[in-house]
């Protein structure tokens, strides 16, 4: 019994010591020398480590070029989207309830500003149509900044909110604008041609969506507007849109729309990647 008290006082008196060992000066089991030597280790390994990220991402830097992604998926064909955003791409309102689309007016007003005619010739070229607008740059010396094309807002006629301001959604005759996602150096046509948006209803509903306008005329995307340089290169790119306009669409009734690109150098979007090419989206519009 007293043995193993005996025993623990000189287990507790042993760990004291280790910690501090008053006769050799030593903590945890060494001198303050050795501590020293070890933490200046340390810092001089932590210090080389840290050059060495510094350094190597320097030299990463050095390669990359601003004005250019180094790597880029080579991605076939880009994806489209729509405006207005609706939730999760439904575009649903009644004609005769202001509030219904007051938002997505809203939504294409804010849009569409810097498409206004005036601040388009404020800030880019008129370009002929019909043909690439091709900069590139001469061996080292940088074509930067580059120009853009204009795109002008009542190019959308119909559905340029200037004739309407309501863009058709008070008369059940609701525009849709459609942009293609920007893809750098991406070329969408040959022999002059643009590629254009057609759109269709889906399954079952080929009889509810009645006549459509497209804006530009045909619905195309003009050559003129790529290549695409990127964000950098390119300052005020104007993307081009089409504008859709649903000119007697059956009411009261969902309406699945599918809006696709058509082009002579994009490949179809294939099955496994649904989204490239085409969008889809539910109109429905109520009478009351
Ligand atoms: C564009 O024009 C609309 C009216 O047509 C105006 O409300 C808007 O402020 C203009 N935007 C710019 C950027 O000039
Ligand atoms: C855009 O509009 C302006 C003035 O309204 C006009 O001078 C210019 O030629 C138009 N540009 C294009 C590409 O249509
Ligand atoms: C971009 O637009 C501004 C005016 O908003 C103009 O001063 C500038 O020259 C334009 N830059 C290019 C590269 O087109
Ligand atoms: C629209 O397409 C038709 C036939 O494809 C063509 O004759 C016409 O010139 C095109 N219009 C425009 C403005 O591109
Ligand atoms: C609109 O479509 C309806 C059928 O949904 C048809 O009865 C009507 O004649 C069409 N109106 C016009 C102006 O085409």
């Amino acid at each position: 019994m007293s043995g193993t008290k005996e025993e623990d006082r000189k287990g507790s008196s042993e760990w004291r010591n280790f910690f501090w060992n008053p006769r050799t000066h030593e903590l945890l089991g060494r001198t303050a020398s050795s501590w020293g030597l070890i933490l200046l280790f340390y810092l001089i390994f932590y210090l080389f480590l840290a050059g060495m990220f510094v350094l190597t991402m320097y030299i990463m830097l050095l390669t990359l070029d601003d004005y250019k992604p180094t790597w880029q998926d080579r991605l076939a064909t880009p994806g489209m989207m729509i405006r207005p955003k609706g939730n999760q791409l439904e575009i649903s309102f009644s004609v005769s309830e202001t509030e219904s689309w007051d938002g997505f007016i809203h939504n294409l007003n804010h849009f569409l500003s810097p498409y206004n005619n005036s601040y388009q010739v404020q800030t880019n070229d008129n370009c002929s149509p019909d043909q690439y607008f091709i900069q590139e740059d001469s061996g080292e010396v940088r074509n930067n900044p580059k120009r853009s094309c204009q795109f002008n807002r009542t190019m959308l006629e119909e559905c340029s909110g200037i004739s309407d301001r309501f863009y058709g959604y008070s008369s059940g005759q609701p525009c849709i604008l459609i942009k293609l996602n920007r893809v750098i150096g991406m070329l969408p046509g040959k022999d002059s041609q643009s590629p254009y948006v057609t759109c269709g209803a889906k399954r079952m509903d080929s009889d509810k969506i009645g006549p459509l306008a497209y804006y530009p005329p045909n619905g195309t995307f003009n050559l003129m507007y790529y290549p695409y340089y990127g964000k950098k290169a390119q300052v005020n790119y104007t993307q081009p849109l089409v504008a859709v306009k649903f000119l007697n669409a059956s009411l009261n009734t969902d309406i699945n729309v599918e809006c696709k690109i058509n082009s002579n150098t994009l490949a179809e979007g294939s099955e496994r990647d649904k989204f490239a090419g085409r969008i889809s989206f539910k109109l429905r519009i109520n009478d009351k």
